[in-house]
This record gives structure tokens, sequence and C-alpha cells, in this order.
């Protein structure tokens, strides 16, 4: 059990930290120094640049790596988090190259013969290519996948990252109203994508990485556990409104919900045996699934504590994806301009062309995504809502039917569902198998007329839920 926790959601766009200063006290987000960026001020980019144009290698993390565009000397590390997370696509492939493939082919061989090339020649013609891969890879003749390099620096850059971000939360807890609390000691938990096969926050290929990088960034981890799964967390942030409540030695689950959306069902427990929220949150890497069922006591309809289960998925599917796609369709000059370009333009581009439709101005090559592109963007972002839209009808299919009496929400988050698109094609899919809601809670809805009640979910809620959630006295279960 912790008193105090920070709570860091390492995002693959943005990290946001959470702290919760006391067993009883809110949980809030840290703010970040800088003014380059429209982002909201609790969002630290998690990108990592390395300057090579001097002498020595310069490392830059945050604005100022976001601010550097890559190439002459220049790397930038944009979604590293990625490949800490993926290597079962590296490793399921064979370490042979296509090229290698084929110089090993019966096709080839066949080949050989038909033209006459003698047996010995493509014999030699094999081991000159296996010596030229021994070069390459060193003596024990490993040729290292491209993802398995990129995972490899991945590990390299975390400690260095959390490093930075622990000067950039103790610079944020510095400028907090003075309470005498020593925040260099307090623990740290961080969450976790929750992908399928995995049964455990701690069987993640990448919290190791990441557990050993907060240990040398000198960072004390939460003593029973440094980590959980994104998608719970984001739900529990959201749904007790980021609220904590301790008193007389006991946790009040029912009070902290009571401030969230679970107010309704609380109030109407006869009414509703059950409660359930949907929570989609849509980021740059993943889309996370948390589906959180509250079966009131029918005696004591304040104190829900034992009576919450979720079940939760995570997609690797997010704005990351658009991004590539979009690099990939535009035409050739522009598409090169965004392979090229820094974080900080990319941050300019998305809400303007996939949210507004109305693209940025570049002075060598006019406006990017913007009418002459409309027809490219709209498929690329048709695209990903489709199978943004897939995945939560497969969810929801995978969950049975509704069970009779059950009141739904809907709540989106994450800064891929401030996209009509996409947060309007999900509203669709998640309508899958007669779920319908009693209330929507999304960033930037707008009240259709006649259409289900809606609220508009405030930003630090949109971007901040799986850090506030993270920090909730909630996940000491060592209290209950
Ligand atoms: N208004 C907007 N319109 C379009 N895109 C936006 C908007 N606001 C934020 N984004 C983009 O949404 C993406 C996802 O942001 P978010 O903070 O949810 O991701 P993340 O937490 O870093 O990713 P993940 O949780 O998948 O690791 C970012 O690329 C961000 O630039
Ligand atoms: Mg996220």
């Amino acid at each position: 059990m912790a008193d105090r926790v920070f709570c860091i959601d390492f995002g693959s766009d943005y990290t946001k930290v959470a702290l919760r200063r006391d067993p009883g006290a809110d949980s809030e987000l840290l703010k970040r120094r800088g003014a380059n960026t429209n982002e909201p001020e609790f969002c630290f980019h998690s990108t990592v640049a390395v300057d090579r144009r001097g002498p020595k290698a310069i490392p830059e993390f945050g604005e100022k790596a976001a601010d550097l565009s890559p190439g002459g000397g220049v790397d930038v590390y944009r979604n590293w988090k990625k490949s800490l997370f993926l290597p079962e696509t590296s490793s399921a492939k064979s370490n042979q190259s296509p090229l290698e493939a084929l110089i090993q082919s019966a096709e080839l061989r066949e080949l050989a013969i038909k033209y006459g090339v003698a047996t010995s020649q493509l014999t030699n013609l094999q081991h000159l290519v296996g010596a030229a891969k021994n070069l390459i890879a060193g003596p024990t003749g490993k040729v290292y996948s491209a993802e398995i390099q990129q995972q490899t620096i991945a590990a390299a850059l975390a400690p260095h990252f959390f490093i930075w971000l622990r000067q950039q939360v103790l610079d944020a807890c510095s400028r907090l109203p003075t309470t005498g609390l020593k925040y260099d000691s307090i623990p740290v938990r961080i969450t976790v994508p929750a992908f399928d096969q995995i049964k455990t926050a701690e069987s993640q290929p990448g919290w190791k990485v990441l557990i050993d990088a907060l240990g040398k960034a000198g960072w004390p981890l939460h003593p029973d556990n440094p980590v959980t799964a994104e998608p719970y967390a984001n739900a529990i942030g959201i749904l007790t409104k980021a609220s904590n409540s301790f008193q007389r030695g006991q946790v009040r689950i029912g009070d902290m919900f009571g401030r969230g959306p679970f107010i309704t069902v609380l109030k109407d427990a006869t009414h509703h045996p059950l409660y359930r929220a949907l929570v989609i949150d849509i980021g740059a890497f993943t889309t996370d699934f948390a589906l959180l069922t509250l079966k009131p006591n029918d005696d004591n309809s304040s104190d829900p504590d034992s009576n919450i289960s979720v079940i939760q998925k995570s997609i690797p599917l997010g704005v990351s994806d658009l991004d590539a796609r979009m690099t990939d369709a535009l035409p050739k000059e522009k598409g090169e301009w965004l392979r090229k370009t820094n974080p900080l333009n990319w941050e300019d581009f998305r809400p303007a062309v996939y949210t507004e439709g109305k693209g940025i101005r570049v002075p060598e090559l006019g406006i990017i995504g913007g009418p002459a592109d409309a027809e490219l963007v709209r498929s690329c972002l048709a695209e990903l809502a489709n199978r943004i839209a897939d995945e939560t009808t497969k969810f929801l299919e995978s969950m049975g039917p509704v069970p009779s009496g059950s009141l739904e929400e809907l709540i989106l988050t994450g800064g891929g569902s401030y996209i009509p698109t996409i947060r309007e094609a999900v509203q669709i899919a998640s309508l899958t198998g007669n779920h319908s809601y009693a209330k929507t809670h999304a960033p930037a809805l707008k009240k259709v007329t006649g259409g289900p009640p809606i609220d508009k979910l405030d930003t630090s809620f949109a971007r901040g839920g799986t850090a506030l959630g993270g920090s909730s006295i909630y996940f000491e279960k060592s209290l209950f």
C-alpha cells in the first residue's frame, strides 16, 4: 500500500503523469513548462531525439525533441513505445531475409538449370551471400530483424526518457502549493497496454524494460503493483472523476463512483440491477476497450466495491496508423514533407486535417490535406474508422448478449476520439448486439436533436483519464 503515488501513462505520442498526494486527495495531472504547442499542458511529448551534428551526441526530449526534424545528423524517435510492446511481430518472422530465401530456393535452382548456369556457380553465389551476411551480423551469424533493432534502440532510449521525465515531474511538483511533501520519495506506477494473449500487466514484453528504466531514473516503484493496464486505469479515472475517498482506514468506493457517471445507477438501483460502462480510448498506438460492470448491492447500494468487474483489451491500431497511411497516400512531395517533418508540425497537422478538414499551409508546397487532397484524406480516415469500428463490434460480440435491466453508458477518450469520422463510426459500432446507451460521454460532442443524451468530456479526462485512474486509491488493493 502507498499513501501517495505518481502514475505515468506512457503514451506513444504523449506521456501524462498524475499524482495522488494523499490517500483521500483527488488525483491531479502534473503540468509541463513550455509553450510551443497547442496540446494540453499535462501532455509531455514522448519523442526523443539525438542530435549528432556536433562533436558530441546530444539527447533531446519533450518539446525540444519534437521541434527537431529527422535527417542531417538528427535522429528523431517517435512512437518508440510500439517497438517495446510488439516484439512478437519480429520474433514471428524468420531470420532469413527475402534475398536469402530467393538464393536458397528450388525455383532459382531450376532457373539456373534452364539458363545453363553451372551448379558450382550457384553454390558459390549462396556462399557469397552467406559470407556477406556474417560480415554484417558478426561471428554468431545472427542477423537481427529491423524490429529487433528498433526494440533495442527503444530499450536504450527508455532510461534517458524517464530520467528527463522525472526532472519534469519534480519540477512540476515544486510549483504545486507547498505541502511539505518529499515528492522525490513518492513511488510510481506505470500503465501498459492490455494485449490479448497477455494475462497480467507484468507479463507484458515491454514492462520489464520500463520497470528497469524507472529504476535507473531513480524512481521508487510502487511496492505492490507498479504496473496496471491502460484500459482499466482509464475507466477508473473517468468513472471516479479522479476522486479518492478514504475515511477511518476505509476506501469509500461508493463515494468515488458517485462523483462520476455511476451516479445514475447508485440512485436508482432497484430499476437497474446492472450498470455497465463501455470505455473506448483511441490513442496513437492502441485503441483500448474496457467494459466495466457494476452490480449494486440490494441492501447497500453506496458500497459496491466487491461488485465491480472489468473486461479489457488493447488493439494495436490508432492515430499513428492513420499518419503512416496519409504519408504513403499523399502526392509524392507532400508525402515526403510529412515523412521528414518534425513532431510539432504533425501536432498541427492532425487536428487541422483529420478533425477540421482544413489542411496546413507549407511554404514550398501550398496546402497539405486541404481541398485538393480531400478525397484521399476522406478515404484514409474512413479506412481507420472502419477498422476501429470492426474491433468495437468484435469486442462487444465477445461479451455475449446484454443482460436484462442493464443501464449502459458509452465513454470515448484519447486524441483519436476528437476526430469526427472515427468518433461517429465507433458510436455506431457500439450499438452492435442491442446495446443502447443512457448517455454518451466524449470530447467535442454535439447534441443531435432527438438523439441520445450526451455529455461533453473535459480534456483532462478525455486525455488524462489513464494517468488519473492509475493513481487512484482504487488500485491499493491491500486496503480492501
Ligand atoms: N483534436 C484532434 N484532432 C486530431 N488528432 C488529435 C487531436 N487531439 C489529439 N490528436 C492526436 O491524437 C493522437 C492520440 O493522442 P493520445 O494522447 O490519446 O495518444 P497516446 O496516449 O500518446 O497513445 P497510446 O495511448 O496509444 O500510447 C495523437 O497523435 C494526437 O496528436
Ligand atoms: Mg493513451
